[in-house]
C-alpha cells in the first residue's frame, strides 16, 4: 500500500470538511482505479478515520484519529514552512536525537519530529522527561535560522511564547511562563522546552527545538516525582484537548514569530515573554550548580539571560538555573 497516497487522501476528505467526494472523482485526482481507492479507505478506517460511504454520493470523513501522524496534522496546517514535513514515530527514546540526526542529513527548515511515546524522553539539566503514549506532544522542531550562534538561547523564549499563544487559542486557559522556558498553568508546570543545537565555525547549522508538552494525562499517568508540580492541559480545563490542533498552532506561531525576529529583532517578543513571565518583579532562588543566589529578578537581558538583583546590591547574570519563587 502507497503511504504516501492514503496520506493524501485523507488530507482530501479532510479538506472536504465533511462533504462527499466520489469515489470516482478520488480515483481521477490520484491517477489510480477506484478499486484502489477503495483500499487506502479500508486501510484509513482501521487506522481510525470514521469514514461512511453515501450511497451515489461519495466518502465522507467525520472523525480522525487521535494520532499526531502527518496526515492528521497537515491538511489544516496554516504554515508556509513549519511542519511542512513531519517525521512520525510512534515510539522512539526521544525525537531530540532524531532531530539531530535528520538534521544533519540537511532536512530543510521547519521539518518537524513527533512522537506519540518516548522511552527516554530528556528534559534540561539532564533530566528525564514523562512521555507516556499518546497522551501529549513530544515534538521536535528543526530552525535554521541565519543568526550568530549566542543569539540561539532568543528562540527559547520565542518558542515558549509560541507555544504559550497556541495554549490560549485552543484551551482559552492563561499560562504564564517562569524562566527560562516553563510554561505553568495554576502554578504547575504543563510544558517543557529545551533548545539544542548544531553549530560550526560557520554559525548556526541547526536549533532544535524539543517541546514537551502534557494534553490529556490524569494525575496518575504522572511518576511520583513530578506529580505535585506537574499537569496536563485536561486536568485544568476538565475537557479531552485535541493535540493536532495545538500542533498547527504552535507551528503557526513559531513561524509568525520567527519571521517577526527576523525582520524586527528580538524586542517585541521580548516584552510579549515578559507580559506572560510570572518570573520578573519577584523575589526568587536561583539554585545553580555551584552556588545558590536569592534576590529580585528584575529582567532578561536581549539575550535571554535573568537579571537577579541580591540584597547586597549586586546584579548577577543568571544563564542556567532552577528558580523557586515566592508565593
Ligand atoms: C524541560 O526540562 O523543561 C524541557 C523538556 C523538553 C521535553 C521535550 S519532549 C520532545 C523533545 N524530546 C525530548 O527528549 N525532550 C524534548
Amino acid at each position: 500500500m502507497n503511504i504516501t497516497v492514503t496520506n493524501k487522501l485523507a488530507q482530501r476528505l479532510m479538506e472536504a470538511s465533511g462533504e462527499p467526494v466520489s469515489g470516482q472523482q478520488l480515483a481521477d485526482e490520484f491517477g489510480i482505479s477506484r478499486t484502489s481507492v477503495w483500499k487506502h479507505i479500508k486501510d484509513l478506517q482501521e487506522k481510525g478515520y470514521e469514514i461512511t460511504s453515501v450511497k451515489k454520493k461519495g466518502y465522507v470523513l467525520s472523525d480522525i484519529p487521535d494520532s499526531l501522524e502527518a496526515s492528521t496534522i497537515q491538511p489544516l496546517l496554516k504554515t508556509q514552512l513549519l511542519g511542512k514535513t513531519i517525521e512520525y514515530i510512534a515510539s522512539t527514546e526521544s525525537t531530540q536525537i532524531i532531530a539531530h540526526q535528520l538534521a544533519q542529513t540537511g532536512v530543510s527548515h521547519g521539518t518537524a519530529v513527533l512522537a506519540e511515546e518516548q522511552t527516554a524522553g530528556r528534559g534540561r539539566m539532564a533530566r528525564k522527561w514523562d512521555s507516556a503514549y499518546g497522551k501529549g506532544i513530544w515534538m521536535s522542531i528543526i530552525l535554521r535560522p541565519d543568526i550568530p550562534v549566542q543569539r540561539a538561547p532568543q528562540f527559547t523564549l520565542i518558542a515558549a511564547v509560541a507555544v504559550v499563544r497556541a495554549i490560549e487559542e485552543v484551551t482559552g486557559l492563561r499560562p504564564d511562563i517562569k524562566w527560562p522556558n516553563d510554561i505553568l498553568v495554576n502554578g504547575k508546570k504543563c510544558t517543557g522546552i529545551l533548545t539544542e543545537l548544531q553549530s560550526d565555525a560557520d554559525g548556526i547549522q541547526a536549533l532544535i527545538i524539543g517541546i514537551g508538552l502534557n494534553a490529556n494525562q490524569e494525575a496518575d499517568d504522572f511518576s511520583e516525582e513530578v506529580r505535585n508540580i506537574a499537569t496536563s492541559l485536561k486536568m485544568e480545563t476538565g475537557k479531552h484537548v485535541s493535540r493536532q490542533e495545538l500542533v498547527r498552532s504552535i507551528l503557526f506561531y513559531l513561524e509568525q514569530y520567527t519571521e517577526i525576529y527576523i525582520k524586527e529583532g528580538f524586542g517585541v517578543l521580548k516584552l510579549m515573554w515578559e507580559s506572560y513571565s510570572t518570573t520578573i518583579g519577584k523575589k526568587v532562588r536561583a539554585r545553580m550548580a555551584r552556588e545558590t543566589l536569592e534576590g529580585i529578578a528584575e529582567g532578561i537581558t536581549d539575550d535571554g539571560v535573568l537579571q537577579l538583583r541580591t540584597a547586597d546590591g549586586k546584579l548577577h547574570g543568571i544563564y542556567s538555573a532552577d528558580i523557586e519563587m515566592e508565593k
